[in-house]
């Protein structure tokens, strides 16, 4: 069948294919761990899941305004004030089903053909292709773990062109883990203050941190630039709400309405009583949050000693997030049973078939060299993988 051009740019997410195949595997009866889902494995705290069932018996089960209910907008615009100091109208806020809606969205509501979106590697895989899907052009910035994975200004100057629409942040990063600070955030806005682009910051991770210190938006160490600052966000991963579907993107109000206009004709609203549940999510307690934090640090803690007690493996700490983003590049090029392991595609299909260890490769995230590992999963799973890791490595020669 001959299906649209520009399918052509694209590949379907690895993260999500690894994700299938290991469950598929799960599914026959095979022991697998797996280290690449992209959520938590906590429930949804309560009080949200109360706030659905009551959407639902009150017979909450009809089309919304496409933007969102005004009661959840407000309540978005009230958490962007509270937690993050911003100041969005809920004009300004438009609900979508998830962050990555929200994004496809933005990308579609922005770009014409030859546009382009600076994007830091390692980045996570579907900013480049929704760039891509909307006829723009991805200009990948790298940065180094040695650096703490933040852009170096000067690089980041050198990206920049006439046809650069937006430029965007992930902080708390997929797949890094890596947080940009305050001092991080002011070379990057020092740059941008002289070039006219939109700033999208992805701060679907600001709820998982763990160095103590507040989370950064740039709008708050570049307040000059907050008129030109998309800020998305969504409930999936500080609410343990991935199947729910439910984000948001806050920003300037014709970009907000002409994002909205796509939306119109594509999806309309998000599930009307995943909105009710969204505002309990936003007004009600944090402390599920909270612990499911705590649990996640001490899980990060295990699982970087062990990936470093591994020969070859060298693993930072990432400071915030799920992932740990360990370097394997002393595994590759060395044989098992044989063959010559030629790269993280063929390193992480070895792990699944050989091991049943399922961890995603560096290479689609920009990386090549690196394995994305999720630490969302229960500690004796994280044991259980680091010893097949183990195994694997002994068998390399
Ligand atoms: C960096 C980043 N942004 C956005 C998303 C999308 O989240 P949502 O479930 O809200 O669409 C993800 C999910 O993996 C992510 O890692």
């Amino acid at each position: 069948m001959q299906l649209a051009k520009r399918l052509k740019a694209i590949k379907p997410s690895p993260t999500l294919s690894l994700n299938a195949k290991a469950k598929a595997l799960a599914a026959r009866g095979e022991d697998v761990v797996s280290f690449a889902a992209g959520e938590p494995d906590f429930d949804t705290p309560v009080h949200i899941k109360d706030a659905a069932k009551a959407a639902l018996d009150a017979g909450f089960t009809k089309y919304t305004a496409t933007g969102g209910i005004p009661e959840l907008k407000s309540a978005i615009s009230a958490k962007l004030k509270k937690d993050n100091q911003l100041d969005y109208s809920p004009e300004q806020i438009l609900v979508s089903c998830g962050a990555k809606h929200s994004l496809y969205n933005l990308f579609q509501a922005l770009l014409s053909p030859g546009d382009e979106v600076v994007i830091f590697s390692p980045y996570w895989v579907s900013y480049p292709d929704m760039v891509r899907l909307a006829d723009g052009e991805p200009v990948i910035v790298e940065t180094s773990a040695a650096e703490g994975y933040a852009p170096d200004p000067k690089e980041l100057r050198k990206a920049l062109t006439p046809k650069t629409r937006a430029v965007v942040i992930n902080s708390p990063s997929n797949p890094t883990g890596a947080v940009l600070g305050r001092d991080a955030l002011a070379r990057i806005a020092e740059v941008l203050a002289g070039h006219d682009c939109l700033i999208v910051t992805d701060d679907i991770y600001e709820k998982l941190l763990y160095t103590g210190t507040p989370f950064l938006n740039l709008a708050n160490v570049a307040p000059e630039l907050a008129p030109r600052v998309v800020t998305v966000n969504g409930f999936s991963k500080a609410f343990s709400m991935t199947g729910w579907r439910l984000g948001y993107a806050a920003g300037p109000k014709d970009l907000i309405g002409a994002m909205q206009m796509i939306q119109d004709q594509s999806t309309s609203n998000a599930n009307s009583i995943t909105q009710k549940a969204g505002v309990a999510a936003l007004t009600g307690t944090m402390e599920p949050v909270e612990k499911m934090r705590v649990e996640f640090q001490a899980r990060r803690d295990l699982i970087v000693k062990g990936l470093n007690d591994i020969p070859g493996i060298h693993c930072r700490s990432p400071d915030g997030a799920f992932y740990v983003f360990p370097n394997v590049e002393a595994l590759i090029g060395k044989r098992y049973k044989g063959k010559q392991v030629n790269g993280s595609v063929h390193l992480s299909e070895l792990l699944l078939e050989d091991f049943k260890l399922a961890a995603v490769p560096g290479e689609p995230f920009g990386a090549e060299g690196y394995l994305r590992l999720s630490f969302a999963t229960a500690r004796t799973t994280i044991d259980k993988g680091l010893l097949r890791l183990r195994e694997f490595v002994a068998q390399l020669s």
